[in-house]
């Protein structure tokens, strides 16, 4: 069948079987790589995308549910400026990362400060409990969370509250 969808802002198609999981999509028929396949059951995180503004595992999604959605991978969104003040963050916090997960990362800090302007590190904390990663802990990732957050404020508004 052929399903359509937004995907980074383009309308795009694709004939497929429905029961593919759209990380293989994304991957193989888009050449997202930035999108990983990880643990493939929907427990690492790794292959978090923004479909119709949430956070969501593209492992799980079987992709003729992307029929008409809208999606973000992090090669769309690192075309913007939310990115970048995400990106800042995590630098000025000195996160360092092997980088197998950093987009899933990006994706979920931004759905959070779209949400939450100025999280609380619970919250923070909590956001990231789908993400498995290895390379940050929990402590630092909210501190470069944190970062980005005042990064964002500043630029958008000219102070941080
Ligand atoms: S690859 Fe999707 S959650 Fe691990
Ligand atoms: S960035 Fe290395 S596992 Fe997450």
């Amino acid at each position: 069948m052929r399903i359509t969808f937004i995907l980074n802002g383009d309308d795009v198609g694709v004939e497929s079987s429905p029961d593919r999981r759209l990380v293989d999509i994304l991957r193989n028929e888009f050449h997202l790589t930035g999108t990983k396949a990880g643990c493939m059951g929907g427990r690492c995180g790794a292959c978090t995308i923004i479909f119709n503004r949430a956070i969501v595992p593209a492992c799980l999604v079987p992709v003729f549910y992307a029929q008409g959605s809208e999606i973000v991978t992090i090669e769309g969104f690192m075309q913007t400026d939310e990115y970048k003040d995400i990106q800042k963050g995590f630098r000025e916090a000195a996160v360092e990362n092997c980088g197998f997960c950093d987009g899933a990362k990006a994706l979920v800090t931004e759905s959070l400060l779209e949400r939450k302007k100025l999280p609380e590190r619970a919250e923070i904390i909590s956001a990231f409990d789908s993400i498995k990663c290895r390379c940050t802990d929990a402590r630092a990732l909210a501190d470069a969370v944190l970062a980005a957050a005042e990064i964002r404020t500043r630029r958008r508004y000219g102070r941080i509250n």
